[in-house]
């Protein structure tokens, strides 16, 4: 059994990728699946956590048992419920991948095809999450990053996850290798653990609700 060690503590964690509207039918997207963020909301009520899911397209996975899923589409509405939940979250997680520059407008029709060349896509940059999360955080609140980066193991993604963390000010970040079949899109997930006070955890190769119960055990330590 898991142990109890998140009781009476509520945590809010977002999961999947953000989708910026061109037009009606069509978005700019990322391949986020929401499984890691998924996970850590199951293992986080399993160890008796109040958990609220904000979840941004993530339709095919089953919602974890007694968790709060709040969906949202784009990072406005995905940074609207994340502030609200953070009002009472002991733990914040920023899981989703978020995108960073979204259509500067939305087209109310779906844009025609034309033998002209088309308009270029003229792009703005949206808001950082979780940059306004530990901007707003209250007393003694957890935040909690992930970064995925490309590159090689030591020198590109744990030097990149470093300068991250001092970058986004927050408490943990969880740094993960992606690309060739790395981290979005699969079972399966690796990478370090890093603490604002130093310490870098590897987290070896294993299932998302492995490096979920890594994270889950530095918070309740
Ligand atoms: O800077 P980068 O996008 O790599 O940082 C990743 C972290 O920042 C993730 O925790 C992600 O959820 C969060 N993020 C955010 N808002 C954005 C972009 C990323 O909160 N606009």
């Amino acid at each position: 059994a898991l142990p109890r060690d998140l009781e009476g503590r509520h945590v809010a964690i977002s999961a999947g990728g953000t989708r910026e509207a061109l037009d009606p039918v069509r978005y700019l997207g990322n391949r986020s699946s929401g499984r890691q963020g998924y996970a850590l909301a199951r293992v986080a009520a399993q160890r008796g956590a109040r958990v609220t899911l904000v979840a941004a397209h993530t339709a095919d996975l089953a919602p974890p048992a007694g968790v709060d899923l709040v969906r949202v589409g784009d990072a406005r509405e995905l940074r609207e419920a994340m502030q609200v939940a953070a009002e009472t979250a002991d733990v914040v997680v920023m899981a989703a991948a978020v995108a960073d520059f979204r259509p500067v407008a939305r087209n109310e029709h779906k844009i025609k095809k034309t033998d002209r060349d088309p308009d270029p896509v003229v792009l703005t940059r949206n808001p950082d999450i979780l940059a306004g999360l530990v901007a707003g955080r209250r007393p003694g609140q957890v935040i909690v990053g992930f970064a995925a980066e490309t590159g090689d193991a030591e020198t590109g993604v744990l030097d990149h996850g470093r300068a991250k963390l001092a970058r986004k000010g927050c408490d943990w970040l969880v740094v993960n290798a992606v690309g060739d079949g790395q981290a979005f899109e699969v079972e399966d997930n690796a990478g370090w653990l890093l603490s604002v006070d130093g310490s870098e955890t590897p987290i070896p190769h294993g299932s998302k609700a492995h490096l979920a119960s890594v994270l889950w055990d530095a918070i309740a330590r």
